[in-house]
Formats: structure tokens, C-alpha cells, sequence
């Protein structure tokens, strides 16, 4: 069914997909499965994968005949697939946000949605209703005992990692205040301080932003144990979905971005359709400190970014006097209009994101930027150990085609010193979501597995794959008796 892995010189540059194929993936998930043994179709599973494979994502997108304006919108579902010696078994369960129970009962949809959805009723219905529905719906973590769903504008939901049964908002051991935004990127800090750590923020945007950085224990001391814990205060509106981090530092892209809130108070418009680029601006890198770290409690550090809008970074690491940051860029802010449908989006007018490598001179203040592939990409990763630290591959999902935005068909291994390419394609009618790397205990830096989950197009529901990470040979394929819409992020939790 699928192509085999080919080199990136191989590869046609043709449209080679069907729009239709990839809009097929959004429907609403009908089902919650509980423990459900997977067969498999292709290959055989490793042996020595275990663990379980958590992915969130959008899973309801549509109540009573009206869709949500933007699958972001979606109400968050997690899908769990547990490996144990060969054996793999699936759940899957809706987050059961206040929210969602409340739409539920309604049979539509009555909040609004951050990226553009409307409750019926236009203008009397929706102007000055300012709730913001937690839809829980960007990633899933595990820290100590709970499994949390992630979205960045409210506090976590708290899940049984096993059950998926929703226990409601935690505000991790009296951590968070009422409401307080966590964000839905954190990152996992392998040792760089002896200890695994969870590095994570919160961000409270307005015309000045406060950025609270907080790192948390994962194990030798009691995990979930709040560690260290700064908040900093930047002028300007801050529009930050990610960072990375270093031994030292934690690292933010202050995107150059304005928020005009009118729109949205008189009910024209989602709070993030109110977000556009400022003209002729550049951004700004944020340093902050790590209060582990060797410049504790010391001011944050700024310097000018390049060019262009950031969700995503890669990974960051330290290098002499300078920093180092990998990052996914656009060249504008992309959202959908107010008048535009999501599935009949015109993927040519959407920006694509390109991986660029900064570096940030710490002494002489200067900044300079390198394109490391022109191949549009999004959701890439390094080997989990090498978070924070110089890492030699990445994994990530790239178009099928060199130049220019698609949506995303295949999975590239890069080397990041030489920028050798590996990749693996999915076929004209089968798309991919964010790869997970896992390592095996291993000398080697990509000997492990990718986990992808694909939309078969063809079989209108989701297959797990499962790659060599050193060449993106197939190892495995597994037809899900699930059809998950093209999802968000996730994580790999080993037994
Ligand atoms: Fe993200």
C-alpha cells in the first residue's frame, strides 16, 4: 500500500494528492474504544517497543450541521495505543471538558471557538460572549500520576493514563491558580542537571506579557513536584505556542505580531483571527535563564529574530558563546478568514514552513540565520536525549513536494550536520501527522522507531506505522478500526 522509502533525490515534485482525500479525514469520531486488541497488517511489531502512544487531537468538528471554522476549534481526543511485547491494544476518549458535556446535552455548539467558530444565531449571539472554551485538544503528557490534555490557553485536563476517563482540570498540586494558561508544549529535559526534568510555561499576553517558566520533577525526586519556578515580563503582546530549551536557557520566539481585540468583542471574529503580523517588524528571541542553570536568577537576555512567524521550534543548544535554535518558519502568520471554508483551503496561499537554524552570538549580540531545507515541513523532532543538547538527526512530516506548501504526505530524517535527506512517503492518498521517535537503548542516535499515524484516504480510517528511525524502512503497518482526523501532538510514555 505504501511507497517504499526513497531518497529525497528520488522524489517526483508533482501535486500528488487529491484535496478531497485529505479533507476526508475530518469527520467527527462516532466511537471511544476501550482496550482493543490491533492487528497487524504489515511487518511485526517490535519486540522491544513498550510503552504506549498518546496523541491528541481534534475529534469533534461538527454539531448539529454546523462544522467548526477551523479544526483547531475541535474539541480535543485522546488516542492511546499500548505496545507490550509484541502485543498493541487501543483506546481512545474524548476529553470530557465542561464544555464538551455542555455541548453535548445542547446538541450544538454554544461557546465560540478561539479560531473562528460562531455559535448560532450571528451578531446578538455572539458579541461580548468572551468565554474561551478549554477544548483541551493540542497534547497529551504524562507527569506523575496524570495524564494531561493540553491547550495553552487554560489549565490542563487531567486523565487515568489507563482509562482515558477525564477526572476534570488539575491544577497540578495547587501549581496553577483558577484558569491559569499552561502551555501545550512543554519540553523533557533528559539530565541536563542530574535529574529528568519537565521544563514548561505559562503566558499571559496583553500589551505587556508576563512569561511564567516552570520546571517540574519527572523522576528521582517525587515526580510531579514543582522544582524551580520565575515569571518575567516583556513589553508587547506575546503570541508564544513553543520554545525549546538548553542546559541554561529557555528560549522563546517572540513572534511580531499585533492583537487588535475589537473583532472579537463584537462577535465578528475567533480571539486568534485577531492576531496578524506588524508590518516591516521583525520578532525577538527571548532568553530566559534557567533557575538550574549557570546564569540563575539573572535577568532574561533579548536579541532580534529574523524574519517571519514561528509555531514550532525543533531543538536548541549551546555552543561556545553562542545559542543555537532550530525552528520552523513562515513567512506570515497563516490563519483562515472569517469567509473561508477549511476544507477547500487553497494550500498555494498558505504559507509553508521552512526549517531555518539561528544563532545567537551571546557576546557580540549578532544573529544569523541558515535555511537547512526548503522542503515545506512541520512537527519535527530529535532524539528525545538530545533535547537541549547538539543533536545530529531530526525526524519530521514534510510535503511530498520540494517547493512549495501540500499537506502533509511523508516523513524526512535529516542529518543535520550534512543536510542528507531520507524520506519516507505515504502515497497520493494517504496523510501523515507529527512523527514520534523512540529511542531503543542505543549508542546510535537514530536507532529506535517513528511512530506515525497516517490517514488512509483510500480506507477512509487512520493506520499506525511504524519506521526504522536509521533508514524509514517499514517495519510495521496496523489498519486502526479508528478514523482519527488529522491530529495534533503527542508523546511516548515507556512501560
Ligand atoms: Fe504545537
Amino acid at each position: 500500500m505504501y511507497q517504499p522509502a526513497l531518497t529525497s533525490t528520488s522524489i517526483g515534485a508533482s501535486d500528488d494528492f487529491d484535496k478531497k482525500d485529505w479533507a476526508s479525514a475530518y469527520e467527527n469520531v462516532e466511537q471511544e474504544l476501550s482496550n482493543v486488541e490491533l492487528k497487524v497488517s504489515t511487518g511485526e511489531i517490535p519486540k522491544n517497543l513498550s510503552g504506549i502512544l498518546y496523541k491528541n487531537g481534534p475529534g469533534k468538528l461538527e454539531r448539529d450541521g454546523q462544522w467548526v471554522h477551523h479544526p483547531f476549534d475541535g474539541d480535543g481526543m485522546i488516542t492511546a495505543i499500548r505496545f507490550d511485547n509484541g502485543i498493541v491494544h487501543l483506546s481512545n476518549s474524548f476529553v470530557k471538558t465542561k464544555a464538551w458535556q455542555e455541548e453535548e446535552k445542547a446538541k450544538k455548539f454554544i461557546y465560540r471557538g478561539v479560531f473562528g467558530t460562531q455559535k448560532a444565531g450571528g451578531f446578538f449571539a455572539n458579541a461580548f460572549d468572551l468565554r474561551l472554551k478549554n477544548i483541551a485538544n493540542t497534547n497529551v503528557i504524562k507527569l506523575g500520576d496524570e495524564l494531561l490534555a493540553l491547550w495553552e490557553a487554560a489549565s490542563p485536563y487531567s486523565l487515568d493514563p489507563l482509562t482515558l476517563e477525564t477526572n476534570g482540570i488539575s491544577n497540578l498540586n495547587g501549581v496553577l491558580k483558577k484558569d491559569e494558561p499552561f502551555s501545550a508544549h512543554p519540553r523533557f529535559d533528559s539530565g541536563h542537571h542530574g535529574v529528568s526534568r519537565m521544563v514548561t510555561f505559562g503566558v499571559n499576553a496583553g500589551p505587556k506579557s508576563t512569561i511564567r517558566l516552570m520546571e517540574f520533577a519527572l523522576d528521582g525526586e517525587k515526580p510531579g513536584t514543582l522544582i524551580k519556578d520565575r515569571k518575567d515580563t516583556f513589553n508587547g503582546f506575546a503570541f508564544l505556542h513553543d520554545f525549546v530549551i538548553t542546559p541554561n536557557w529557555a528560549i522563546f520566539l517572540q513572534n511580531a505580531i499585533d492583537f487588535n481585540p475589537l473583532p472579537f468583542i463584537t462577535g465578528q471574529k475567533g480571539a486568534a483571527q485577531c492576531l496578524s503580523s506588524k508590518k516591516n517588524s521583525k520578532g525577538k528571541f527571548l532568553l530566559i535563564p534557567r533557575d538550574s542553570g549557570k546564569f540563575a536568577k539573572e535577568p532574561p537576555r533579548i536579541f532580534e529574530a529574523p524574519e517571519g512567524f514561528v509555531f514550532h521550534h525543533l531543538n536548541a543548544w549551546e555552543e561556545n558563546s553562542d545559542v543555537v535554535v532550530e525552528s520552523i518558519f513562515y513567512w506570515d502568520f497563516p490563519s483562515i478568514k472569517p469567509n473561508e471554508d477549511f476544507k477547500e483551503i487553497d494550500f498555494n496561499q498558505i504559507p509553508e514552513g521552512i526549517l531555518k537554524r539561528s544563532r545567537i552570538n551571546l557576546t557580540s549580540k549578532k544573529v544569523s540565520t541558515k535555511v537547512l531545507s526548503k522542503q515545506c515541513c512541520e512537527f519535527g523532532m530529535v532524539n528525545p536525549k538530545c533535547i537541549g543538547i547538539e543533536a545530529k538527526y531530526a525526524w519530521m512530516a514534510c510535503t511530498h513536494k520540494k517547493i512549495g506548501n501540500a499537506p502533509l504526505q511523508s516523513i524526512k530524517k535529516i542529518n543535520l550536520d550534512s543536510l542528507e535527506e531520507r524520506i519516507w512517503n505515504a502515497g497520493p492518498k494517504s496523510f501523515v501527522s507529527e512523527p514520534i521517535m523512540v529511542p531503543i537503548n542505543s549508542a546510535s542516535e537514530d536507532d529506535g522507531w517513528v511512530l506515525v499515524l497516517v490517514w488512509n484516504g483510500e480506507r477512509l480510517s487512520s493506520d499506525l506505522v511504524i519506521l526504522n528511525a536509521n533508514d524509514l524502512s517499514e517495519k510495521a503497518i496496523i489498519e486502526l478500526p479508528l478514523a482519527i482526523p488529522h491530529g495534533l501532538h503527542g508523546n511516548w510514555v515507556d512501560n
